[in-house]
């Protein structure tokens, strides 16, 4: 199928080289003219495992090319929006500027009968909108969230764990047999697949995440009640993750979640909510992102607290930057906070990251960065690990030691073994262990 794709983000790139590598053919477009110009290079402008292959695979094909004139996607039966809705600068709301931006490039190239299909997370109500401006075009109008995790974005693109079509009525049949062409080898493999309307759509994704959110912060907020009694969170979790009906996945408790999706979506809902005279319904995520931002600055506190108030002048290695591992991503990235509040503290802060230095350095000139995990160490009067990359999960308790000035490890992420670290002479401190 001849396809295009508006936006090359983490979102777009990733979905027009996975669409490509289906054997569709796919135009990707972006106004951003050195990041159209990296992905013809077969150059990824972020970090994300798997996708350098497949873009190159793609683009030898001949089958996906990047362009910024938005008049090259003439050609395709079916156009994806990809594109960003990040958080309002002046307030809680999604900012719909690209969104719209995308759709008032894409209409005057629609083919009559063309279908365009959104995959940005958006406040409900926006597709019911758009569609208006997309029929009087003669075209027709589909929501397909997307629902692909950093780090494992072309696996999720390419097999995902479910489709949801959110589609016009009156053309229900129609859309969805040219969606199921698109993704006609997910749905061969059997992949669970919801056709709905806009509204449902729409709400499936923010609701999605405002429940991984709140599982994230209830396990927190449990963290919390640990540290005041005693008990082992992570004990706690697998004890209570055996049932299956509450699950294991996403009880992970630490510095908490971040990134560009989960802090972003779930504020835009509770505005969006607000908006629609049912705040109330949602309330609990002002509570859900108030304890997620907490055990940043608990994180802090207790590194304080080790130099008994005063860390001025005190050398910290903090190992992490990016929200999660396997991403480059500092967007709201509880890590590079850490690393930051440290910093306004007046400690000595040297951050490690495997592949988010650049990024973090862009919008945190201040910091200093090391280029290798000794470097951060070396002399080191706390380690403070805030991204469990595979290389500091595996760290050597005992080599560490040996390496930093004062042997106390305060643990982020709740990755590292406390009897371990213990037993080479550490001082070790979790989240609510
Ligand atoms: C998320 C959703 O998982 C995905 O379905 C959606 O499409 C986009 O948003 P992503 O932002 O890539 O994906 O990251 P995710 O793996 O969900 O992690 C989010 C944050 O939560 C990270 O900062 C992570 O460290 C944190 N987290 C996750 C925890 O603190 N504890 C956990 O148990 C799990």
């Amino acid at each position: 199928m001849k396809l295009s794709v508006f936006g090359c983000g983490y979102l777009g790139a990733v979905h027009a080289a996975a669409m490509a590598s289906l054997g569709h053919d796919v135009v990707g477009i972006d106004p951003v003219a050195e990041k159209i110009a990296k992905l013809s290079a077969g150059e990824t402008p972020f970090f994300e495992p798997g996708l350098p292959e497949i873009l190159s695979q793609s683009l030898a094909s001949g089958r996906l090319r990047f362009t910024t004139d938005p008049a090259e996607a003439a050609d395709a039966d079916v156009h994806f929006i990809g594109v960003g809705t990040p958080q309002r600068r002046d307030g809680a709301g999604a900012d719909m500027t690209y969104v719209n931006q995308a759709v008032a490039d894409l209409i005057p190239h629609l083919k009559p009968g063309a279908l365009v299909v959104g995959k940005s997370t958006v406040p409900v109500g926006t597709a019911a909108r758009l569609a208006e401006l997309v029929n009087a075009a003669g075209a027709r109008l589909a929501w397909n969230p997307e629902f692909l995790r950093e780090g494992f974005a072309v696996k999720d693109t390419i097999e995902p764990d479910r489709l949801v079509y959110g589609v016009a009525d009156a053309s229900k049949e129609q859309d969805t047999t040219i969606l199921d062409e698109v993704y006609s080898r997910a749905i061969a493999a059997g992949t669970p697949r919801i056709v709905t309307d806009y509204a449902t759509a729409e709400l499936v994704k923010v609701a999605a995440n405002s429940f991984l959110a709140t599982k994230i912060s209830f396990i927190n907020a449990m963290a919390e009640i640990a540290e005041v009694t005693g008990a082992d969170v992570t004990q706690l979790a697998d004890a209570i993750g055996h049932d299956a009906r509450i699950g294991r996945r996403f009880l992970n408790a630490g510095v908490g979640f971040g990134g560009g999706c989960l802090p972003k979506d779930i504020r835009a809902f509770t505005a969006r909510a607000e908006e629609l005279g049912k705040g109330e319904s949602v309330a609990f995520l002002k509570q859900v992102d108030e304890i997620n931002l907490r055990r940043r600055q608990r994180l802090v506190d207790l590194v304080v607290d080790s130099f008994d108030g005063r860390v001025f002048g005190r050398h910290v290695a903090v190992l992490g930057l990016a929200f999660k591992p396997d991403s480059d991503d500092i967007r709201d990235s509880p890590a590079l906070d850490v690393a930051v509040r440290l910093k306004g503290l007046g400690a000595e802060v040297v951050s490690h990251d495997p592949e988010a230095i650049e990024n973090a350095r862009r919008l945190h000139p201040q910091l200093t960065y090391a280029d290798s995990v000794d470097a951060a160490l070396e002399g080191a009067e706390a380690v403070v690990v805030v991204t469990e990359w595979k290389q500091y999960r595996e760290l050597d308790a005992v080599v560490t030691a040996a390496k930093v000035a004062r042997p106390v490890v305060f643990d982020g992420r709740n990755v590292l073994d406390p009897a371990t670290w213990r037993g080479a002479g550490w001082t070790y401190t979790g989240m609510g262990r």
